[in-house]
């Protein structure tokens, strides 16, 4: 099915006022594998100004040139919907600079300034600049500082403007994210810092706000009246990669729940805001963040299951353990699965569970929500058919195949009145000429636009650290909370499925387990 829809193209496009993007850590993954490739398709839309530069700075030695060089070839490989067009890439190249600085040294922000002002001058920017903070997690703090100190937090002039992009994590946990906070504050106005998730800028996380509150049909609905309860899953198939040392730090909670999910949830159950600005929409989600059930540190063991993947075999391939991957210390336990049972202890949603699971080497990579509905209250069919009762289900598929899919009953045509449920499902895909940009694109385009919606203010962190804390502590704090083991390619440990109370509910499993066995074990 095709669909017919405006795709914006007679729409007038907003472009940034003209400015200059300080990358620091640009010789980093995030600027190949993310930001140049967003900002080439962005050129190639015609969405950046005229005036426009990259400011790259590390301390690996390499020349413009070098640098050109490796940012072309991270476009061709990352690239999305534009084509990649020689004649593009040379006009937008001639714009980005690399310059080799360590600037965890005071002195070399002299030396930054001094040629940010050169560009400036030769590429008339009028003075507003983009900082993005591509930096690792623990030098983060210092290089705040040393930008306040050395004057490049400040506006150019009455009319210029100067953002600040912070990446995740923002702090490890809710002392070091209150005291990230606190830096960034001291130099910084909230009004020019820029907490990017990823997630809030893909465009089916988006559609969540449209579905519940551009439809006369859901909201009604979307209440402890008619809900039973909410899933949110995400599951990867990869590992963690070439993360070993960086994610044994993390764990599934703190890489994945502690914002991305939380950040669904916001939007899942937020109250619909009266504008549509960035305040109105961030205060709806920080009160949905502060009115969580705080969880008890002696609830965790029933609350909170956490994994870790074992060694196992997926389509005939050996499958390291967590444990053999590089970087990762042989006794780890840190969690790779985490699920957990949630409330939300407001009006609207009194006693309805959120179940949240996330992990990584699972069967498949999706991301979505399920919306279990309560069943009728009287089963009317029930002498007739096998399903005594049927439960509606909306599944908000947030990737991949991005859509919308309502689960009901009909009559299955016959003489008796049997019942089945079935699906009306909606694909991004069946949009005509569609062209979904990546979130990195939209969230730096809003940035550089002033728009702040889609990012995440301090107090929005502080509260999702609240609420993760006790569980932190938790496994911190007592050894016998146990971390199950699961076979890499299976849907994580089984005892996850117990967190679901109530009428045989079990998580939706979007695709069938691929590995022979479930030889779930105690880690
Ligand atoms: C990142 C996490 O924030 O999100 C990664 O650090 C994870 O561990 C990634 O793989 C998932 O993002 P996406 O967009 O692929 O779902």
């Amino acid at each position: 099915m095709d669909l017919e829809f405006s795709n914006g193209k007679s729409e007038e496009k907003k472009i940034p006022d003209p400015c200059v993007m300080i990358i620091f850590g640009a010789s980093g993954d995030l600027t190949e594998r993310m930001l140049i490739p967003s900002l080439f398709e962005l050129y190639s839309d015609k969405l950046l100004p005229e005036n426009f530069a990259v400011a790259g700075f590390s301390r690996k030695e390499m020349d413009h040139e070098t640098f050109r060089e490796k940012m072309k070839k991270a476009v061709i490989e990352n690239k999305t919907h534009c084509e990649f067009k020689e004649e593009i890439w040379e006009k937008f190249s001639s714009g980005i600079y690399y310059f080799i600085a360590d600037y965890k040294r005071t002195e070399s922000y002299k030396y930054l300034l001094t040629e940010i002002l050169k560009i400036e001058n030769e590429k008339q920017t009028g003075g507003n600049r983009l900082l993005y903070m591509a930096v690792p997690p623990d030098s983060l703090n210092e290089i705040i500082t040393n930008t306040g100190k050395s004057g490049l937090n400040k506006e150019v002039n009455s009319g210029s403007w100067t953002r600040i992009i912070l990446e995740k994590p923002f702090g490890y946990d809710l002392e070091s994210a209150v005291k990230l906070n606190k830096n960034a504050g001291k130099y910084f106005r909230e009004k020019q810092i820029y907490r990017i998730d990823h997630y809030l800028g893909k465009e089916s996380v988006q559609n969540i706000l449209v579905t519940r509150f551009a439809n006369g049909i859901f909201e009604p609905l979307w209440n402890r009246n008619y809900i039973n309860h909410i899933e949110i899953t995400s599951s990867e198939s990869i590992g963690i990669e070439n993360r070993g040392g960086y994610y044994d730090n993390l764990g599934a909670l703190r890489d994945m729940v502690q914002n991305h999910l939380l950040q669904l949830l916001g939007y899942i159950a937020m109250e619909p805001p009266s504008t549509f600005d960035p305040n109105s929409i961030r205060d709806e989600s920080l009160k949905v963040f502060q009115s969580l059930r705080p969880i008890n540190e002696a609830e965790v063991i029933n609350t909170v299951i956490r994994g870790q993947y074992t060694g196992s075999k997926i389509k005939g391939e050996n499958v390291a353990g967590y444990r053999e991957e590089r970087g990762v210390v042989p006794d780890s336990r840190t969690e790779t699965f985490v699920a957990l049972k949630i409330f939300i202890d407001n009006w609207r949603w009194g006693g309805v569970p959120f179940y949240i699971r996330t992990g990584k080497r699972l069967p498949t990579r999706v991301t979505e929500i399920v919306i279990h509905f309560k069943s009728t209250p009287h089963h009317l069919f029930k002498s007739k058919s096998d399903i005594a009762e049927s439960y509606n289900m909306l599944v908000i598929r947030i990737q991949p195949d991005e859509g919308l899919l309502l689960n009901f009953a009909i009559k299955i045509p016959g003489s008796d009145f049997k019942v089945q449920n079935v699906n009306m499902d909606f694909h991004y895909t069946d949009l005509k000429e569609l062209a979904l940009s990546t979130a990195y694109e939209k969230l730096l385009l809003d940035c550089m636009l002033g728009d702040s919606t889609l990012f995440i203010r301090a107090d929005a962190v502080e509260a999702c650290w609240k609420f993760i804390q006790p569980v932190l502590n938790a496994w911190k704090d007592d050894p016998s909370i146990i971390v199950y083991g699961y076979p890499a390619g299976t849907w994580g440990p089984e005892c996850a499925d117990d967190l679901i109370t109530g009428h045989n509910f079990i998580w939706r499993y979007p695709c069938k387990n691929i590995a022979d066995s479930h030889d779930y074990c105690e880690l």
